[in-house]
């Protein structure tokens, strides 16, 4: 018998305890152990009235292991195990907690009846790993809470609170006490009770009153029409169908079969490399041992769009925040802002009234900086400008607590030079959000020359606590995610004197994958912003900055790369933009011919991973799989290619190293030369995923 699965028997209960930390995946051991004690327990001991499946440690079982995907199969399969939990002559009842997920909620289907602690949470996430449930969830899901609510679930991948699993029926009761024991209860009284042991795949009621095929199909619609690219969700839509069309053996089969082609993919090994990737870019070994500080309380300095952006991060997280600004309008319009995007949300529904009442009243608005002095964590997020920040910095120094972090939220500025302008460069990090800032999910955490382990701990764990995807990165221009955007940007003007238009080049990276393309971005951040910046460093951009000079700076003037009807955000293309181009063209010496996508596609991408390869050799970047988690959750990557250097692999260097050196050549631009780390590879035939950790 497999250590990872126990059993005890409990006054004619059998208690089968699997005990696999940290999430109780169902590995083959556990696969193995549930199938030899589920079977001994069902069998003839007389003994034994009623089963109950609990799980020690932080959750239930929150699904199959990740890591065995894409090995050989090791039987007994997920699905052999629940067949043995269904022919289960006795009552099984899975007792809930933490997060029953994918498989492991699966695995509960399978049972009889199902209770939970309060604070469950239970979802099948799988459509996140480029996948669909393999192991009966499209078919006994729908059976158990509607087909509505199922579609939306297995969908989303989203997982719903205990209570909304209560009144949908996936579960049958909420235990407030002790769990184990209270499913013990429900066993006995379901034996005592002599209910009925109906098997989930047979429950025909909630399915038969749900809606007739041409409501599923215009429901389903709904969703592949946001799947951008993604080959999951169709599946997980024809699995669904499955459930209302096919006897459920033949639709079970149909999953399975639909599960197996996913797992296979190169998408869902994409979103696999993100899944771990995420959960390694904020490990730092070196500072292993340190120890985070406690965060009572927050401050961020500034009220811009950024500022408040961050202070609802830091309010949403139950964390009372104190923001400055310097004069009262100032501060009134920033705190207007939270407000009213805390309104537009809750009317939207995404959060209750007494909620949001309670996030508004954590935020304390002041123009008195000397208000920080007890914070101990303090987020800078001032304008972009260093003279600016370092001034902050340096009246910061003197106000705020010993040992209390001290963030800038620069996106470009050197790290090292703001902590010099304190007394304390250890207590100075970079916090790089994404803006909106309470919306994206990446926080680039830079690390400064001088930066101590515990404040690097501190800022890491801080992102964990605002719900952010925390990435480690060092001091260099722009971090690693605009150092890279920028050789975008340069390339697509580029392209535009080739003979792109901006819709085109839009287009071709919307196919990819991209949320928008970087002319219809540039227009909604605001052309003037990199205009300004391009200025400061004696830069410029042909096309943009001809747009700018022309009061074209993007939505918010209702014209940039593209106009905008009166109150649309739709981009239109602008004849007068295309004449622009075709004349500088022109004035250039420039023949422009039409670029077709995929070749749109690599001149954009390719520089980033070349400056990707840069970035590591320089060892700003840890590893490639924190460049990739830093493009996904920061600017857009489809996570189903796996962020810039996993695709890179997956198209091999040396292809990329070619096109690059076809590129310098062309554009007689030094930097697409290929970098010299992506040329030892390419020359090895290795990929960036072959460095050592
Ligand atoms: N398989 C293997 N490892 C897993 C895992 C899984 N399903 N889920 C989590 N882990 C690992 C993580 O990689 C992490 O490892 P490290 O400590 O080495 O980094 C560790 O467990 C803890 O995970 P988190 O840091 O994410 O812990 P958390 O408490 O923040 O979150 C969680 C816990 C909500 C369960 C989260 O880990 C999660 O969402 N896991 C994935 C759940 C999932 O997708 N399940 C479906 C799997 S697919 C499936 O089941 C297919 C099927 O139908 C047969």
């Amino acid at each position: 018998m497999s250590e990872l699965v126990s059993m005890r028997t409990d006054g004619g209960v059998a208690v089968i305890t699997i005990d696999n930390p940290p999430v109780n995946a169902i590995k083959y051991e556990v696969r193995a152990g549930l199938v030899d004690l589920v079977s001994r327990a069902a069998g003839g001991d007389a003994g034994i009235s009623a089963i109950v499946i609990a799980c020690a440690g932080r959750t239930f079982v929150a699904g199959a292991d990740i890591t065995e995907f894409g090995k050989p199969p090791r039987p007994p399969s997920a699905i052999a195990v629940i067949e043995a939990l269904e022919a289960c002559p006795k009552p099984v009842v899975a007792a809930l907690h933490g997060t029953p997920l994918g498989g492991g909620l699966e695995l509960a289907l399978g049972c009889h009846f199902r209770v939970a602690a309060p604070g469950t949470r239970l979802g099948l996430p799988e459509i996140k790993l480029g996948i669909i449930p393999g192991a009966g969830g499209t078919q006994r899901l729908p059976r158990l809470v509607g087909m509505e609510k199922a579609m939306a679930m297995i969908l989303s991948g989203e997982p719903i609170p205990v209570r909304d699993a209560l009144d949908s029926g996936l579960v049958d009761e909420i235990v407030d006490s002790d769990l184990v024991a209270g499913a013990i209860a429900f066993a006995r009284r379901a034996v005592a009770e002599k209910r009925p042991l109906v098997l989930v795949r047979d429950r025909e009621e909630k399915l038969a009153n749900a809606w007739g095929l041409s409501q599923f199909d215009t429901a389903a619609a709904n969703y592949t029409k946001r799947a951008r690219g993604q080959n999951a969700p169709a599946a997980a839509i024809t699995a669904l169908r499955a459930a209302i069309t096919l006897p459920v053996a033949d639709a079970l089969r149909r999953e399975r079969d639909l599960f197996l082609e996913l797992v296979a993919s190169d998408q869902s090994k994409a979103q696999r490399h993100i899944f771990f990737a995420e959960r390694e870019a904020a490990k730092v070994p070196d500072i292993a041992s340190a120890k985070a500080h406690d965060i009572a309380k927050a401050a961020v300095i500034g009220a811009g769009t950024m500022g408040a952006g961050i202070t609802m991060c830091f309010a949403n997280a139950g964390i009372p925040v104190t923001v400055v600004e310097t004069s009262a309008d100032a501060l009134t319009r920033g705190l207007d802002t939270v407000k009213r995007n805390y309104r537009n949300t809750a009317a939207r529904g995404g959060l209750a009234t007494d909620e949001m009442d309670a996030r508004i009243a954590r935020i304390t608005g002041t123009t008195d900086l000397a208000a920080v002095a007890d914070a101990d964590i303090v987020v800078e997020a001032v304008f972009e400008d260093m003279g600016v920040k370092q001034e902050v910095f340096g009246r910061l120094d003197g106000i705020v607590k010993s040992g209390a972090v001290i963030a800038s939220n620069t996106s470009y500025l050197d790290i090292d030079a703001l902590g010099r302008s304190t007394t304390r460069p250890q207590s100075v990090v970079g916090m790089h959000f994404f803006s909106p800032a309470n919306v994206m999910r990446l926080l680039e955490v830079v690390r400064g020359a001088a930066t101590s382990p515990e404040t690097l701990a501190t800022a890491i764990a801080v992102g964990r606590k605002l719900g952010k995807v925390p990435a480690v990165v060092g001091v260099c221009h722009g971090f690693v995610g605009n150092r890279m955007l920028r050789l975008r940007g340069v390339e697509a003007e580029r392209l535009l004197l080739e003979g792109a238009l901006p819709h085109e080049v839009d287009a071709a990276l919307t196919d990819f994958g991209f949320p928008m393309g970087p002319f219809a971005m540039g227009d909604l951040a605001g052309l003037d912003v990199g205009w300004r910046m391009r200025k400061a460093q004696g830069l410029s951009a042909p096309i943009a900055d001809q747009l700018c000079e022309l009061g074209r700076y993007g939505q918010k003037t209702s014209r940039g790369f593209y106009l905008y009807e009166p109150g649309s955000r739709t981009p239109k293309p602008d004849p007068e933009v295309e004449r622009l181009i075709v004349d500088t063209a022109a004035q250039r010496g420039v023949a422009r011919s039409p670029l077709g996508k995929d070749a749109i596609v690599e001149r954009l991408l390719f520089p980033m991973i070349n400056e990707g390869a840069r970035i590591l050799r320089e060892g700003i970047a840890q590893r490639p799989g924190d460049i990739d988690v830093i493009w996904v959750y920061g600017y857009g990557f489809p996570a189903y290619r796996g962020g810039p250097m996993h695709y890179a692999d997956s198209l091999g260097l040396g292809y990329i190293r070619d096109r690059l050196t076809a590129f310098a050549d062309k554009t007689g631009d030094g930097r697409h030369r290929p970098a010299p780390l992506l040329d030892e590879l390419a020359a090895a035939g290795r990929g960036f995923a072959s460095l050592p950790a």
